[in-house]
């Protein structure tokens, strides 16, 4: 990939680039819809990701030439939506804390799926922050990279996303998993077991989350919050869930995120500790819950959870990130991946008739120059 964004560089600007960015997609293991409850997640930064070779140019103009949707072109002082990909690159040049004296030609070419639940937004944010700051010649700040991120989303996009996503591709460490703190921003590291492999298992199904239901669910957790008298549902307890008087679509909301939070931090705990079936129980609880309590899942994802969770040497199986459509994720003893993979694979399309994706990764790292 990088030899293929260097070609299309030149081919496209008759030039060569000054420097390669590789900003990758997520998934993540367990702790969905807790982000923007100030909670905990459990994301990887995948193998898969966007590339992006850049140079500065003398005016004040940026061309970002997308493989896949072609050109855009806008001046680094008329930065506005327009509701296409290039917001992701627009938003993210406002929101971010850097002053670029001149503009900069980039050529980018993506292996994240668009639409399908593994970030391709945050990773091209996230490659466009840090060839900011290369251009700019600051050094890269990681977690002011990815809050800019999440405000160009938030307030450039319409998308009222948490930190999760930009965070993990900003500072994800190869091999392992992060648990991370939403309130604090705080990482540490998961280590995977060696006898268990991440596999990513793409239903071939997609959605819009500024279409989807992502924001009603966001204020639901707010109104919880609110009527608990909590800052966020972070700090609700399972009792004050039950005891208050609450509407029970709402109930079922915040029973969600709370027992998603301390599940989260239990897998971390279960992966370290070497229990990789104790984590892959946690997961397959966690699709219940988003399934049945939070409503966020999808009969595609159902389907591929449900067939890739009773086949040997699986683990637990899980939706992951948003949901409505996109990927799950497995946890499958390694000397079974490539059983696993083919079997589930064939029973899914037999079931659905979508065509599938599915793949192990190793977690990779975050976002960087290559
Ligand atoms: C999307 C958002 C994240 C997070 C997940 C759900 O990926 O961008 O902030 O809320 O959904 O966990």
């Amino acid at each position: 990939m990088r030899d293929q964004v260097i070609a299309g560089f030149r081919s496209r600007f008759d030039a060569a680039p000054a420097f390669v960015v590789r900003s990758p997609g997520r998934v993540n293991l367990i702790g969905d819809h807790t982000d923007y409850n100030d909670g905990f997640v459990l994301p990887a930064a995948i193998e898969r990701a966007t590339w992006i070779a850049c140079a500065p140019r003398l005016d004040r103009r940026v061309a970002v030439h997308s493989a896949e949707r072609g050109l855009a072109e806008f001046e680094l002082d008329d930065l506005q939506p327009t509701s296409e990909w290039s917001d992701y690159v627009a938003g993210t040049l406002v929101e971010l804390d850097i002053d670029l004296e001149h503009g900069f030609t980039a050529y980018l070419a993506t292996e994240i799926a668009v639409g399908g639940a593994l970030s391709s937004s945050a990773a091209l944010e996230m490659g466009i922050a840090r060839a900011a700051y290369e251009l700019a010649g600051t050094p890269w700040d990681p977690v002011a990279a990815a809050l800019a991120g999440q405000r160009a989303e938030n307030d450039f996009v319409g998308m009222p996303c948490g930190i999760m996503d930009q965070l993990i591709v900003a500072t994800a460490q190869e091999g392992a998993a992060s648990l991370i703190d939403c309130r604090s921003l705080e990482a540490t590291p998961a280590s995977i077991p060696d006898e268990v492999t991440v596999v990513v298992l793409d239903t071939g199904t997609r959605r819009r989350l500024v279409d989807s239901g992502y924001e009603d669910r966001r204020v639901a957790c707010e109104r919880v919050a609110a009527a608990l008298g909590v800052p966020a549902l972070r700090d609700a307890t399972l009792d004050m869930v039950m005891e208050a008087n609450l509407d029970e679509v709402d109930r079922r909301r915040a029973i969600h995120v709370v027992r998603e939070n301390a599940a989260t931090q239990e897998t971390a705990a279960a992966l370290d500790a070497g229990d990789a079936v104790g984590a892959g129980r946690h997961m397959n609880t966690s699709h219940t819950s988003l399934r049945d309590d939070y409503e966020v899942s999808s009969p595609a994802l159902d389907a591929m959870a449900e067939i890739a969770r009773h086949r040997k040497g699986c683990l637990g199986a899980r939706m992951t990130g948003a949901g409505f459509a996109g990927c799950a994720v497995a946890l499958v003893a390694t000397d079974r991946v490539d059983q696993f993979v083919s079997e589930t694979a064939e029973l899914y399309r037999a079931a659905t008739g979508n065509q599938p994706t599915l793949y192990p990764t190793a977690p990779s790292a975050g976002v960087g120059l290559v």
